[in-house]
């Protein structure tokens, strides 16, 4: 198994120098996200608790005169675009860049052209938001360069418009929002309707254990979108906004023969009680309660809303039974990638030998990425700092 290096400022630094023959004005980052518990809620109007990663996407940036941005990112090479332009850069990741520029000109706030470096450590397709890390950290990118900021909800705002205008998938705030707007020591327990985010403290008996399982999602877009398009279904069915608003009695109203949108709906409702209920449990240091509520939303994730895979299954279930696991779950959009899991402290490394020693991907899902488990500590949101 591997560790991250945790290094990604430092060389998104060298490459600025090394590139530009220069210092870099400021430097834009932005970490990935764990969701402790609460999936596929957050675009129906929900409650969610994800948390901040130590690891961080980094732009080491300076303002730029004319109309072009040129950016160079580590391992993908260089691009460049104009903001003017409505057509975007041939990359997918210079897309995202690209995308939260034009859109921030379109919503008329400041965003200014500039050149520079992009370094990451957060492991991708790993279900940890590097795709939202990389808009957010842009968001702040294009604001310091027109000498300007931008708030964590803009930016989140910004990258969930990217990834739904751009890329076509409908999801939700959760990502940009984690990234944008946690702050240090804390989950974020986000209510996905006001956006409000309430800082939440994981108990210091407790740590979070990010388990990449080195498998990765294939052509799930598609899944994504069906259950969002069912439970907006459900709601318009049930007369209510969203599933926010329905409760499980309610559903006895759904045609009898619409088993698929009741399941679909059974966990959407169940969830949001489970992320309102793990606040609870971490605020009276409850950790078997909240690891209780996490095996739950596992199995709810997997049986009912059927956005799980093989592998994530297998790691869950071992971490389940490893020493001072007071529970674990897939976690993010789901088939492949991550799973969490709430450890207690004193029993980390005995945890992470016992599912390290015995996990390996099936057979039905091999994985195409190192295997890792990261122990992390809930660290802040986005941030720009000036040199
Ligand atoms: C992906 C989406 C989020 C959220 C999760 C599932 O990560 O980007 O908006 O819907 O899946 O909770």
């Amino acid at each position: 198994m591997t560790q991250p290096t945790l290094d990604a400022s430092q060389r998104a630094l060298e490459r600025f120098h090394h590139r530009f023959d220069a210092e870099p004005a400021f430097l834009a980052m932005a970490p990935g996200r764990v969701n402790i518990i609460g999936d596929h809620t957050d675009y129906n109007d929900g409650f969610v608790l994800p948390m901040a990663l130590p690891f961080q996407t980094v732009v080491a940036a300076r303002a730029r005169s004319g109309p072009k941005v040129l950016v160079a990112s580590e391992g993908y090479g260089e691009a460049s675009f104009s903001l003017d332009s409505p057509t975007t850069a041939p990359a997918r990741w210079a897309r995202y860049i690209h995308g939260v520029g034009a859109m921030m000109r379109d919503e008329g706030l400041a965003a200014g052209t500039w050149e520079g470096c992009i370094a990451t450590d957060i492991p991708g397709g790993a279900s940890l938001s590097s795709s939202a890390a990389l808009e957010v950290a842009a968001a702040y990118t294009f604001a310091a360069a027109a000498g300007s900021e931008i708030s964590a909800n803009q930016a989140a705002r910004l990258g969930q418009r990217v990834e739904n205008e751009v890329f076509g998938l409908p999801s939700g705030i959760m990502d940009q929002l984690a990234s944008a707007a946690s702050s240090a020591g804390h989950a974020s327990l986000i209510d996905c309707r006001s956006l409000d985010v309430s800082a939440v403290q994981i108990p210091q008996d407790a740590v979070v254990v990010v388990m990449d399982t080195g498998t990765r999602r294939e052509l799930v877009d598609s899944a994504y979108a069906d259950r969002q398009t069912t439970c907006i279904r459900v709601a318009q069915a049930l007369g209510v906004p969203a599933l926010r608003d329905a409760t499980v009695a309610d559903l006895r109203r759904l045609d009898a023969e619409d088993d698929v949108g009741r399941r679909r709906a059974t966990h959407v409702i169940t969830e949001n009680h489970r992320v309102l209920q793990a606040v609870a449990a971490f605020a009276a240091s409850d950790l078997t309660e909240a690891g209780r509520l996490m095996n739950q939303s596992h199995t709810s994730l997997s049986g009912d809303y059927q956005v799980s895979g093989p592998a994530v299954d297998v790691i869950v279930d071992i971490a389940q039974n490893a020493p001072g696991c007071f529970g674990a779950r897939m976690t993010g959009g789901g088939f492949a990638g991550g799973a969490v899991a709430l450890v207690a402290t004193s029993d980390v490394e005995a945890f992470c030998s016992h599912v390290s020693g015995r996990f390996s991907a099936p057979a039905s899902q091999p994985a195409t990425a190192p295997t890792a488990l990261y122990p992390v500590t809930p660290s802040p949101g986005a941030s720009v700092h000036y040199l």
